[in-house]
């Protein structure tokens, strides 16, 4: 068996190819994902998150993590966002902001929402910001290489399973 070097390309069909926001677009961003930390129901873990995804449109959609009494259904600010866009409509982002509390760190998404940032596309960029407004700019692919997305369901498979399996 011979090794196989992964050389994986980005997901262009609905993405915003990685073309460079306007830093003014970028400072608004952030700003609106630092108020919408504002919101953050977290009673639990006492760790505020806001997220504000600029879709395709330049429409921008807040969100902010809610926790639950029953831990496990608690939702992260990114994925309530990219929810709420969904919800309305939209499917075709180009950035997503990202702040917390935290000092010295550049706020990390969850593993669970780069999965759902990449289901819409793997060329578009997150700001991951510290509460005094600096950032560091990622694309979803850095933050998820190697990704499995919707496209691989419909490969090539060496097994089909039949209708009435
Ligand atoms: N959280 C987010 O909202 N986004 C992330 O990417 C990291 C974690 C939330 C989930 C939970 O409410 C709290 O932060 C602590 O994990």
């Amino acid at each position: 068996m011979e090794e196989v070097k992964l050389r994986r390309q980005g997901v262009q069909s609905k993405d915003h190819g990685l073309r460079m926001l306007p830093q003014e677009k970028v400072k608004d961003l952030i700003h609106l994902s630092l108020r919408a930390k504002e919101h953050a129901y977290c009673p639990y873990s006492k760790f505020r998150v806001g997220a504000a995804l600029l879709a395709h449109d330049d429409r921008v959609f807040t969100g902010c993590n809610v926790e639950n009494a029953c831990y496990n259904l608690g939702v992260c600010a990114e994925r309530n966002a990219i929810s709420k866009a969904v919800s309305e409509g939209y499917r075709s982002f180009k950035a997503i902001a990202i702040a917390s509390d935290l000092n010295d760190q550049f706020i990390s998404p969850c593993g669970g929402c780069r999965q759902f940032m990449r289901e819409f596309g793997s060329s578009w960029e997150a700001y991951l910001s510290k509460p005094d407004g600096s950032y560091v700019k990622m694309d979803v692919s850095e933050l998820l290489p190697v990704s499995f997305g919707p496209e691989d369901l419909s490969m090539k498979k060496v097994f089909n399973i039949p209708n009435e399996y």
